[in-house]
């Protein structure tokens, strides 16, 4: 038997590079030896992915892109469909899941410098991901057609109506019609089964690649290719990532899948946070919902939106601040200047300042899942100010540090 798999895989490798791929990217990929916690999250992302798109492949079988079905297609496969109601918890749960991943797997790239020289490319690829991901969410909660669908995505189309001169078109063009309607369903429907995916999967691989190429960072940020075994070259603080990692990415996938069949089992609404309470009435052209908000993962974003204020009746200042804050992330690259790549060694100045952006990520969160009220207006403006202040001031307070020393070799 194991001649006849050895003779196999001679034959496949003489026609395609199966064991280079295994020993380039696996076996003699050699990553830093101190990964923490918070290097399990890029392996779940993927997992994520592969959750994502084995359970939309099913959904899309019995679900019906039509503004008279949509609706009650899906309670179809939530009623009768043979296990349909897991396949769409999984896919609703997994929808959020992966936000949380994501948002994890960004933050330890604020941690550990891991956006700095030579990761830039790692780092902006990730960030195309990242405005896939939200393009997937949008056009995804269109597709129950349920109230919160429909009033979402008239709400976020309408922007586009503020760009100055073309706005009105712009949306016009976008929705396909002067209301949100079924033609807009049906290329939310495109985009979201297909064209975005594609991308995505795309996307991911060039992720990778680019960082195979350069190598992972650590919690250290000690690059660990600079010091080789001279006989081996293999990095002194390096492991290879197969059968190291691999297993330990196992510990990890096996917690998260404990939380994530928690959630699908016993709470996947989340208590109105992952599936919104008006989604679970049909959408009326009609009837606007009293209160109209995204999907938790796109709150801070909604909440800086609301809380720059309109010129001239005009919501196009608060349209571009939103904007802006998700494209800042593409230059942190550029606007950090401290050479030191790890918070463990830099000076207070960035403790502090992430400290204070991430408080203000998550206060600017929680306000915009609630309707305005002058007090919370006023307390999304200042965390507005200090979102922005992380970026535009970092340059300055970047430069000043006082760095603690680094150490040669990666510690434990
Ligand atoms: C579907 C989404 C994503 C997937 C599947 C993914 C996958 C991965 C994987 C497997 C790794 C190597 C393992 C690890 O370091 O955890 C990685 C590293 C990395 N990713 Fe992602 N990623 C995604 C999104 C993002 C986003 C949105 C960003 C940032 C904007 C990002 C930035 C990075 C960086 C900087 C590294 C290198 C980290 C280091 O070496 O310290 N990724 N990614």
């Amino acid at each position: 038997m194991t001649s006849i798999a050895t003779q196999l895989l001679g034959w496949v490798d003489d026609r395609f590079p199966l064991s280079k791929l295994w020993r380039e990217h696996l076996s003699e990929y050699y990553a830093p030896k101190n990964f923490n916690f918070w290097y399990f999250f890029g392996s779940l992302a993927l997992l994520v992915l592969v959750i994502q798109l084995l359970t939309g492949i099913f959904l899309t079988m019995n679900y019906k892109p039509d503004a008279q079905l949509a609706f009650g297609s899906v309670e179809y496969i939530m009623r009768d469909v043979n296990w349909g109601w897991l396949i769409r918890y999984m896919h609703s749960t997994g929808a959020s899941a992966f936000f949380v991943v994501v948002y994890m797997h960004m933050f330890r790239g604020l941690l550990y410098g891991s956006y700095k020289k030579p990761r830039e490319l790692v780092w902006i690829f990730g960030m195309l991901i990242f405005l896939c991901l939200m393009a997937e969410a949008f056009f995804g909660y269109l597709l129950p057609w349920g109230q919160m669908s429909y009033w979402g995505a008239q709400v976020i189309i309408s922007l586009f109506g503020a760009v100055p001169f073309v706005g009105p078109e712009l949306a016009l063009w976008i929705r396909g019609d002067y209301v949100v309607a079924d033609a807009t369903l049906n290329r939310f429907f495109a985009f979201h089964v297909i064209a975005v995916p594609l991308v995505l999967v795309g996307l991911i691989a060039a992720h990778i690649i680019a960082l195979h190429e350069v190598g992972s960072n650590n919690p250290d940020g000690v690059e660990i290719k600079k010091l080789k075994d001279p006989n081996t070259h293999i990095p002194l603080d390096g492991i290879p990532f197969h059968p190291y990692y691999t297993v330990k990415d196992i510990v990890g996938v096996v917690v998260f899948l404990m939380l994530f069949v928690a959630v699908v089992f016993f709470t996947p609404e989340m208590g109105g946070l992952f599936l919104e309470h008006p989604n679970f009435e049909a959408a009326n052209p009609l009837k606007t919902p009293p209160h109209i908000a995204p999907v938790w993962y796109f709150t801070p974003y909604y909440a800086i939106l609301r809380a720059v204020p309109s010129i001239a009746g005009s919501a196009f200042p608060g349209v571009v601040a939103m904007g802006v804050s998700v494209m800042a992330f593409f230059f942190l690259p550029w606007l950090d200047r401290n050479p030191v790549k790890s918070i463990r060694y830099r000076g207070l100045c960035y403790k502090v300042a992430l400290g204070l952006f991430v408080v203000a990520f998550l206060v600017l969160g929680y306000l915009g899942m609630q309707a305005p009220s002058p007090l919370r207006t006023l307390t999304a403006q200042i965390c507005t100010i200090i979102y922005f202040a992380f970026f535009a001031l970092m340059p300055i307070y970047t430069k000043m540090e006082k760095n603690k020393p680094v150490p040669e070799r990666v510690t434990h």
